[in-house]
């Protein structure tokens, strides 16, 4: 659509997560930052963080420890020099989080305290108000931005396209609701883009992420040209309470962290499923946890598992799982009498906009950091509490690439190339560091608000934790179908689903392409383990304009 109004800015950063207030913060030094969100400031995914911040804090961790868990989680996919700067620059990072205001849960020495989570060979995981360390976060950086000022914000805004000049970004495109100069459909001008939007999970009919996490920022990279890889790596969060059959929207998270003090997962009889399954039980890396579940499910024929925290006693629910009790009870679950019904849900996106060691995507001017990116870190399967930790160190990364770009933008160095394997569009990968077959994935038109239930209930019956070439076959062809039937009219309604919409196309398209089981990518029709020939990328482009 033509835009209405349109405002400049040197950086324009859109999402206000930790990614999105982080780089803001640091950009703030090197021009005038305008940082839009699509609802208030502090509704995206972060303040829904429960369990924690990964970093080897403690004595008898290191980074090299961290690396280890990481690269084991990612399964042959994570890019080892992307997890290095995370875990080296990792605890820096977390003490910078701290003269910023954030308050962590200490030890009673003072020392901060730090739990397990699947996949963690070493108590790591730093935590705030007990389960609440996202909010705590997001709260601290909030005020952070509110006290250094220089940063413009414009709420409510949901994101277009990217405005492209000389194959540069120069700005994107806002629809605006309600805020007075700036309402309806308009443009922000900007030298530089930082994509900040978060997660997909609203792809998926149940899923741990807000209302607000629908694609956008993986639906505007696709329409501009840019590399987005991995997206067949959705993970689903073992544990969120199960609230009866066909329970749609966000669900309630029960973090890992509960495993992590001592719970255990059991069926209806009482057995602990998951001992003899994986040497880590239930603190396994959290794909082979989630199909723990599914198969004991299969097994029993049963709806939902249980997670039992009742030996952890009234006293540690209240202490280190007030958010967690307190929803459990809302829904008429009491922890500390009763096992917790629980089943898988849609988590977090391993994947995303393809982004190098410093946060630029393939498109010069557009950077990526959080949920939205795939900077190699996470792989196949993502480690427990490693994304806020991303979103924090390449933040801070984008903030420092800003600095020399915008000074002086011939003087930057170039993004590091890699190299790419086509046959034919759909190419089977042969080597692991080079290794990448790009997909090209129809677009569509606008589509109908109606598309948004539709697009859950396609990708929930044929492309969630459990995958066929069946499966993911119809929903394709439903996919198509439905873009083919039901054009909409401009609005936000419509704009999300058809985000939606693009983004579980090119999800089904790698899921179908992916010929192996890997991580988070359970096929079962290749039900084996990783396959080496498979030991790459896939990158998803789409055909197809703008909105
Ligand atoms: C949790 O608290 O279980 C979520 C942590 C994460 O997704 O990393």
């Amino acid at each position: 659509p033509d835009p209405g109004w349109t405002v400049d800015a040197d950086v324009v950063v859109i999402g206000s997560g930790i990614a999105g207030l982080v780089a803001a913060l640091r950009a703030r030094s090197y021009g005038r930052v305008l940082l839009v969100t699509k609802a208030l400031l502090d509704e995206g995914s972060t303040r829904w963080a429960q369990g924690g911040i990964a970093a080897a804090l403690a004595p008898d961790d290191s980074p090299q420890d961290h690396l280890r868990d990481t690269l084991t989680a990612g399964v042959g996919l994570c890019d080892p020099e992307a997890v290095r700067t995370l875990v080296t620059e990792g605890p820096e990072a977390v003490r910078r989080l701290i003269d910023l205001g954030t308050d962590f849960d200490r030890t009673r020495d003072g020392a901060i305290a730090l739990t397990r989570e699947g996949g963690h060979h070493r108590r790591r995981i730093a935590h705030a108000g007990g389960d609440a360390t996202g909010a705590e976060i997001s709260r601290a950086l909030l005020a952070a931005r509110k006290a250094a000022g220089g940063i413009d914000v414009i709420e409510h805004a949901l994101v277009l396209d990217l405005l492209l000049s000389e194959g540069r970004a120069a700005g994107v495109t806002l629809h605006v609701m309600g805020e007075g100069q700036c309402d309806g459909v308009g443009a922000v001008r900007a030298r530089a883009v930082v994509l900040a939007t978060g997660g997909l999970g609203q792809v998926f009919s149940a899923t741990t992420n807000p209302e607000v996490s629908t694609g956008d920022g993986v639906a505007l990279a696709l329409r501009a040209g840019a590399d987005v890889t991995d997206l067949e790596f959705v993970q689903f969060h073992p544990t969120v309470l199960w609230l009866g059959a066909g329970a749609r929207g966000q669900q309630p998270l029960i973090s890992e962290a509960v495993r992590g003090e001592g719970a255990h997962l059991v069926d209806a009889a009482g057995e602990r499923f998951m001992v003899g399954r994986h040497e880590l039980a239930e603190l396994a890396p959290r794909d082979v946890v989630a199909k723990g579940i599914m198969n004991r499910m299969r097994e029993t024929g049963a709806s939902h598992m249980f997670l039992d925290g009742r030996h952890l006693g009234a006293a540690a629910w209240e202490r280190r799982f007030p958010t967690i009790l307190a929803s459990c009870r809302d829904h008429g679950v009491d922890p500390v009498t009763e096992p917790i019904p629980v089943v898988p849900a849609a988590h977090y996106a391993s994947g995303g906009v393809r982004t190098d060691l410093w946060g630029r995507t393939s498109v010069p001017g557009l950077y990526a950091c959080g949920e939205v990116a795939c900077t190699g870190v996470h792989g196949a399967n993502r480690l427990a509490s490693n994304s806020l930790l991303e979103g924090l160190v390449f933040a801070e990364r984008i903030g420092t690439t800003l600095g020399a770009e915008l000074a002086d933008p011939a003087a930057a160095p170039r993004a590091t190339a890699r190299s790419r394997r086509t046959r034919g569009g759909l190419a089977v990968v042969p080597s692991p560091e080079a290794g990448t077959a790009v997909l090209t994935s129809p677009g569509a038109g606008l589509l109908a608000p109606e598309v948004r239930d539709e697009v859950q209930r396609v990708m929930t019956a044929h492309s969630g934790v459990l995958r066929s070439a069946e499966g993911l076959r119809t929903a394709e062809r439903e996919l198509a179908a439905l873009a083919a039937r039901n054009s909409g009219e401009p609005g936000v309604a419509a704009w999300e689903a058809t985000n939606l919409h693009t983004v579980a196309t090119a999800i089904v398209r790698a899921a179908l392409t992916r010929e192996e089981t890997r991580g988070s990518h359970w096929r079962e029709d290749f039900p084996g383990r990783a396959d080496d020939a498979w030991q790459g990328h896939l990158v998803s482009h789409m055909d197809g304009a703008g909105l």
